[in-house]
Parts: C-alpha cells; structure tokens; sequence
C-alpha cells in the first residue's frame, strides 16, 4: 500500500477476528452489571407468568427462594423487590406493615441467601387503592408533603426487615432528604438511598402496571413524572437528589434516554443506574416471538448501548437471559 494516497489508519485492521476485536473493546457487560426486579404476591405454590412479559413471573413466598437461587447461579446478585400486596387501601398503609409482602421477602432472602444485595422499591402505587403513587386530597390531587411520610414509614420499615438500599421511584420532591433523615433517626444511617431521581411519565411501563397491579384508577402520573420532552430537567433531578443525600441517581426508561443517561453520569459524576423497563422488554419478547429479530443479539446489543451509554448498573427483566449468554 502507498502511504499518502491512503490512510495509514485502518480502522478495520482491529475488526478482524473475536480476538483482536476484544482487545480494544471499551464496553464489556457482565452479570455483576444487573439487577432483577422481583415480584413477590402473597399465597402458596404461585408461580404466576406475566401474561405481557413472558420468562418474567410473580411469586409467592415459599417460591422465592428458587428464583433467588437461580439468580445466584447465573452469577446475578442485586435484586430489586416489589410486593403485590394483599389487601389496598387509601393510605397504602399495608407497605409499612411489618409483616407485609416485600419486609417478610426481606426477611427470608437475608436468612437463606445472605451473598444476595437487597434493593427495596419504595412506592405507594402497588399499595393504594386508587393506584396513585401517594396520598390524595379530596380533589383528586397527589398530596407531595403529606407523602413524604408514609414513603418514609415505608423505607424504614423495609429496612427493619433487613433490605440493605432502599429505591424510592415515587417522583414526589423533597423525598430523599425527608428518607434519609428518617432513615438515620431511625438508626439505618448505613443504608443507602438509590433514587428513581430522573424518571419520565412513559408509555413504556404499561406492562410492569400489569404486573405489579398498579395502574392508577384515574388520570395519570405526568404531574409527578417527568416531561419526556426535557434533558437538561433531568439532570436538575439528578442533582437535588444527590444534594438531599441519594447514594445513586436513575434514569428510566433507558432506550429513548441514553443521551439523557449520558448526561446524567457526565454531569453529576454520581454512580447511576438505567432501568430497561417492562415495555421495553416487552417489544423484544413481542418480536422475537414473531421470529421478527434474533433475541439473543438485539437483547445483549440494548444493553451494552445502555451501559457504553454510562449506566453503572442496569435494572432489566433480561438479565437471567443475558447472564446466561454471557457466560456462554
Ligand atoms: C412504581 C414503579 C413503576 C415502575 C417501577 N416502579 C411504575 C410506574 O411508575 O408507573 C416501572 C417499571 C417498569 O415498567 O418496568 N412507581
């Protein structure tokens, strides 16, 4: 070749073949990069797959420790926990209980599998009979200040059951700081608070709604949930949380945000998580049933865009799938 008329650099000179490839590869996804969500319900023998989440189930107690076996098998050792309570109520109050869903989960995790990390969601949807993530005032308004205390009850409660983070993802302001206070009162100053602090009023959770049972029985969530159209309010999110004392900031949903994901990690330099959430999921599972796309490609291409994009962890249904591939 005659330099000078060509480029020296050739690119393509480090894509030929796995080994060389690998060499400068800058993005390497492994499980230790996954967290699962898990739903817990309560009853005997459940096992109960999501009809619009196919390979994702709920399930009750005395089942839980299959999965959470199965997880640390593939080499997954953060789960993220949501309860399908037994009963609803106004105030959501069964998620303070004590002896409620998510805390004996807790409970039983932390006995028989202590190598597994704990993230609790911290939520009143699941919980409140109107499905809305706190409580209402009489004209049908989320009540910000009057929430923050029942989150509060909440996080500790599922901290007294042992959880070790708690994931507050309701969107009311000023929550981190009245949690962590509580928290501390409380005597869990080592517990820390991952925030769902950058999380947008998507179409994308229809669903987890499904799943978790917690679809709101009127309006919808954009007066608490972001405004997809905004990035730079993202990150303003992002920041108040780290100020009232989060550990860690999220973006979700993660496909249609990576530039927001970016901006997130650059910008406050805080360990952030994406979430790849259940409508997400959803669309893969959809085409890859139709034969419409390779599942196995398309799923570990998503989340390695997620992660290039700057996410330190990923929440995600796929992740048995993916661990498994990976170890392959
Ligand atoms: C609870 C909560 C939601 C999700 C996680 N925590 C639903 C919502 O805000 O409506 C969505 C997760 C997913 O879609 O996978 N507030």
């Amino acid at each position: 070749m005659e330099y000078g008329k060509f480029p020296a650099y050739r690119p393509r000179r480090m894509r030929d073949g796995e080994l060389a490839r690998n060499m400068i590869r800058e993005t390497v996804l492994s499980a230790d990069d996954f967290i699962y969500p898990l739903f817990v319900k309560p009853g005997e023998g459940r096992r109960d797959e999501i009809a619009s989440m196919p390979g994702v189930f709920q399930v009750s107690l005395d089942m839980l420790m299959d999965e959470i076996r199965e997880l640390l098998e593939l080499g997954i050792h953060y789960v993220l926990l949501f309860g399908i309570p037994a009963s609803k109520d106004e105030l959501g109050s069964s998620a303070w209980d004590e002896h409620g869903i998510v805390q004996e989960a807790c409970r039983i995790i932390r006995a028989e599998a202590p190598e597994m990390y704990i993230i609790c969601d911290v939520c009143m949807c699941e919980y409140t009979s109107h499905g809305h993530c706190g409580k209402l005032d009489a004209d049908g308004y989320v009540n910000n200040d009057d929430t923050l205390q029942l989150l509060a009850n909440e996080a500790v409660s599922m901290a007294k059951a042992g959880t070790h983070m708690v994931a507050p993802s309701d969107m009311m302001d000023g929550r981190i700081g009245f949690m962590r206070r509580a928290l501390d009162e409380a005597g869990f100053e080592r517990v820390p608070i991952m925030s769902y602090s950058t999380k947008y009023a998507s179409g994308f959770y229809g669903p987890f709604r499904d799943a978790a049972d917690s679809t709101p029985s009127f309006g919808d969530r954009r007066a608490y949930q972001m405004d997809p159209a905004n990035s730079q309010e993202g990150v303003r999110e992002a920041l108040y949380d780290i100020a009232e004392g989060a550990d860690m900031v999220m973006v979700k949903p993660a496909l249609p945000y990576l530039d927001v994901l970016q901006r997130v990690k650059a910008e406050t330099g805080f360990p952030t998580a994406a979430y790849n959430v259940s409508g997400e999921y959803s669309m893969v599972k959809a085409a890859a049933r139709n034969g419409w796309i390779d599942e196995r490609r398309v799923v570990l291409e998503l989340l390695c865009g997620i992660k290039r994009a700057g996410a330190d962890m990923i929440i995600t249904y796929h992740a048995k799938d993916a661990a498994r591939w990976l170890a392959e």
